[in-house]
């Protein structure tokens, strides 16, 4: 594991960025793990200006993203799809048809779920994973349980989760209390993965994600068994 502590949210985003610049770079048909939330906002603006500047090509990359809220459609100001458009692919030359999401409004979530698993088995797998941090440890909508869950899984987000995602909604009543997440499988199977963390609020979560027990009541800290684990952080 390569723990990086950087100064600040800038310079966070720009060496995450750089790593991502790098993979596309080396491998232009890669298929990328990509996170939503304030985190990686500021690493995709970087992305943007590399693309504007005629230093990054998408087109030739696919994207898996983590996860979605339930009930939500890509139109929705709150859903991922909608943050993703907004945040990235709007402005890069990446086919939309090759962005891919769990799709939050499915008739049936279960089945979702297995098209979701089945989609990045077909794709070969991540080639590079980007990951922020839940207060309580979650790493995509992975929440806090008794067992590590492996495949894409419906999750009833915890009221912490819903509490801290709240900040985007008009109130904690309007944020969707569940969620399709891809699971643990995929993520410790990305040949890489980029956890970039953000604020001193995080610096304790952190500190046990990397360093305690590998435990489920923490999900990112299976992190610490991956064999190529970049953390990008700046924590104060
Ligand atoms: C979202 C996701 C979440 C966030 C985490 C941190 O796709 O995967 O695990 O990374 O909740 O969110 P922020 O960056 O808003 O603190």
């Amino acid at each position: 594991m390569n723990v990086m502590h950087v100064e600040s949210y800038e310079q966070m985003s720009r060496i995450a960025a750089n790593i991502i610049w790098a993979q596309i770079v080396l491998k232009p048909e890669c298929v990328l793990g990509l996170a939503t939330g304030s985190t990686p906002v500021g690493i995709y603006k970087r992305l943007v200006e590399l693309h504007r500047n005629g230093e990054l090509d998408f087109s030739r990359a696919t994207t898996v993203n983590l996860d979605e809220y339930c009930g939500l459609d890509g139109g929705h100001p709150q859903s991922y799809r909608f943050f993703m458009n907004r945040q990235l692919f709007d402005h890069v030359n990446i086919e939309k048809a090759r962005t891919h999401m769990p799709d939050g409004v499915a008739a049936d979530p279960q089945t979702e779920c297995r098209r979701y698993d089945v989609l990045i088995q077909s794709l070969g797998g991540i080639d590079l994973q980007l990951l922020g941090i839940g207060h309580n440890g979650h790493i995509g909508f992975n929440e806090p349980g008794a067992e590590f869950c492996i495949p894409t899984h419906v999750v009833e987000l915890t009221p912490s989760t819903i509490k801290a995602n709240s900040r985007f909604f008009a109130s904690d009543e309007e944020v969707p209390k569940r969620a399709i997440t891809m699971g643990m499988g995929a993520i410790m199977a990305a040949r890489k993965v980029v956890l970039a963390v953000s604020g001193a609020d995080k610096r304790d979560i952190l500190e046990k994600a990397l360093y305690g027990p590998v435990t489920p009541q923490i999900p990112a800290s299976l992190l610490q068994l991956h064999p190529d684990l970049t953390v990008v952080c700046c924590v104060g």
